[in-house]
């Protein structure tokens, strides 16, 4: 048993929907939340760029006595977790649990993905989906406005919708049977997402998969927390405490005020 908490950072706020996943999968543990809000979008920088905030934002919780490091941010683990070197604490990202689920969940061996700019273009969800299934066939997109759309408050609506059908069309008309969420927000799409797509298409969450593996590996390695109390959360940002409280429970359907700290990176 371990009682230490598990460290999760992103780009931004918008690691709050894999926080909500990892509360609802292992409510007894306890987060300590890095958000780069100073820094943020990730998404549609360079590669080096994404690779040393990666490495600062993970510096930051290896200050905080982390059992785990979940990257929740999708441009983070696709982009920078590649290149990283070895921190001493396992480092997770959201590539591998959600390419296994669509994976086995796919039927027909077309599977989607979106994500930012920077996810797409890095090409690692295909890698990773062909080195499970070489016979997948990978359909990628990439959707910048759903970032904005989201923090400004159009995840619903017309606006929503037209843009979703301009960037989701091409992945209907290829047939995939599965489309993985490969970013921090798409959750918060999932209505749009999943009109536009069609009930027969399985929408997979990152988030939600990151969660499920972690639990699996904590369970595995006998470092769940020993604690039967709901887990005690702390959430840091780079930027104002006020805007990400407000945005936050966006994300997260909770009230979080009380807990974010501004910190200096
Ligand atoms: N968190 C990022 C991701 O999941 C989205 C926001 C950004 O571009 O930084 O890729």
């Amino acid at each position: 048993m371990d009682n230490r908490p598990i460290g999760v950072f992103d780009s931004g706020l918008g690691g709050l929907t894999a926080v909500k996943q990892l509360i609802d999968v292992m409510p007894h543990e306890s987060i300590v939340y890095f958000g780069d809000t100073g820094r943020v979008p990730y998404g549609n920088k360079g590669r080096d760029t994404i690779i040393r905030y990666t490495r600062d934002d993970i510096s930051f919780l290896l200050n905080h006595n982390i059992k785990i490091i979940i990257a929740a941010c999708g441009t983070a683990s696709s982009v920078a977790l590649p290149h990283l070197e070895d921190f001493g604490v396992k480092v997770i990202g959201v590539l591998e649990p959600a390419c296994r689920a669509a994976v086995s969940r796919s039927k027909n061996h077309r599977i989607g993905v979106i994500g930012t700019l920077g996810t797409v273009k890095s090409g690692k969800y295909a890698q990773i989906i062909n080195s499970i299934s070489p016979e997948a066939k990978v359909f990628s997109a990439a959707c910048p406005m759903f970032v904005p759309l989201v923090e400004n408050g159009y995840a619903e609506g017309d606006v929503a919708r037209i843009i979703a059908a301009d960037y989701l069309t091409p992945l209907k008309e290829a047939g995939v049977d599965t489309l993985i969420l490969g970013c921090t927000h798409y959750p918060l799409l999932e209505g749009v997402i999943g009109d536009i797509m069609g009930k027969d298409v399985e929408l997979i969450s990152s988030g939600r998969e990151a969660a499920c593996y972690a639990k699996a590996l904590l369970t595995e390695a006998d470092m769940l927390t020993g604690s039967t109390e709901p887990g005690e959360h702390e959430f840091y940002v780079s930027d104002s405490a006020e805007n990400f409280a407000e945005l936050g429970g966006i994300f997260l359907g909770q009230d979080i005020e009380l807990c974010v700290h501004q910190t200096e990176i």
